[in-house]
């Protein structure tokens, strides 16, 4: 679905992936309503789009809160007179505690926003995408949910659950006016472990584009990875991989699960993550 002059949901829009999603889609003549738990990033996003920030319209929002995400779903519909696509971007990892130490509410939280805020958003809009001529779901996973990184075994199990639902979504609205995608990133450079409270996590903020790159060769800056989400999106591809990272890792996990399983977990002892 072609993003101009469609109003599209981005949540997790005040930050990082979510932050540069919004900009691409206001740069591409998408209006934008906005997302996110955290009001003042949602502001600095309207902010960083200058002009294009009248398209946008900010929401604070709880997505684990399933009635409150209800209420949002239908003042968003009433404002805008239609909602053409969601993107659902919110999420947090988890800290790098194996399963046998990690306590259950912290399991709770990541389940709750990462499946749940998906799910609550999905269903709350899903009745009105499909009364729209054209219309898209897009849902973030991520490499995490089919490749085991240990000591964030939960981060993957909720990712894999938001693809088991995006592709049974797939399967159930294939004959209908709604598309559906997937997006499985691989290392973007977000302060993801900042906002999901991780002991000692770097800020990227302290750092240059070019000194993450020259760091890591492999790593997504968020503004190319929203705009492989967002052409991805447009071409209507069902799969949408960002990063040469994440491209290896699935090839890998096909033709040598084991292997691929093992070099992460040595991986992940050698950076002592847990
Ligand atoms: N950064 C990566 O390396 C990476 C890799 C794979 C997948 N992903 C996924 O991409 C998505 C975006 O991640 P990011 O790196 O941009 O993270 P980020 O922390 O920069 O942004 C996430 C945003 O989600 C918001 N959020 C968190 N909990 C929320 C809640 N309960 N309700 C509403 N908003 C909430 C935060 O306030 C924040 O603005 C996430 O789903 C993440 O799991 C990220």
């Amino acid at each position: 679905m072609k993003v101009s002059g469609k109003v599209i949901v981005v949540t997790g829009a005040g930050n990082g992936m979510g932050r540069e999603i919004s900009l691409n889609l206001l740069n591409k003549g998408a209006k934008v309503i906005g997302l996110d738990i955290n009001m003042e990033g949602l502001k600095k996003t309207q902010e960083l789009a200058g002009e294009k920030g009248d398209n946008m319209k900010l929401m604070q929002l709880d997505i684990t809160n399933r009635e409150a995400v209800e209420q949002t779903a239908e003042e968003a519909i009433k404002q805008f007179g239609a909602v053409d696509g969601i993107i659902n971007n919110a999420g947090i990892i988890q800290d790098f505690i194996p399963v046998n130490k990690m306590e259950y509410r912290t399991i709770e939280r990541v389940m709750n926003i990462n499946f749940y805020g998906t799910l609550y958003i999905v269903k709350s809009f899903l009745p009105h995408l499909l009364t729209r001529p054209k219309a898209h779901i897009v849902n973030v996973s991520s490499m995490g949910a089919f490749a085991p990184v240990p000591g964030q075994t939960f981060y993957g199990a909720s990712k894999a659950a938001v693809r088991a639902m995006t592709e049974g979504l797939m399967g159930e609205l294939m004959d209908t006016n709604v598309e559906v995608s997937e997006v499985f990133p691989g290392a973007v450079a977000t302060d993801i472990q900042v906002h999901s409270g991780v002991k000692n996590a770097k800020s990227v903020s302290d750092y240059s584009e070019d000194q993450i790159k020259n760091a890591n060769s492999s790593i997504t800056l968020p503004s190319e990875a929203a705009e492989i989400i967002v052409s991805g999106m447009e071409a209507g591809k069902w799969k949408i991989i960002v990063g040469s990272d994440c491209k290896k890792m699935d090839l890998l996990m096909r033709i040598a699960p084991k292997f691929g399983m093992k070099k992460l977990a040595e991986a992940m002892k050698k950076l002592n993550a847990i």
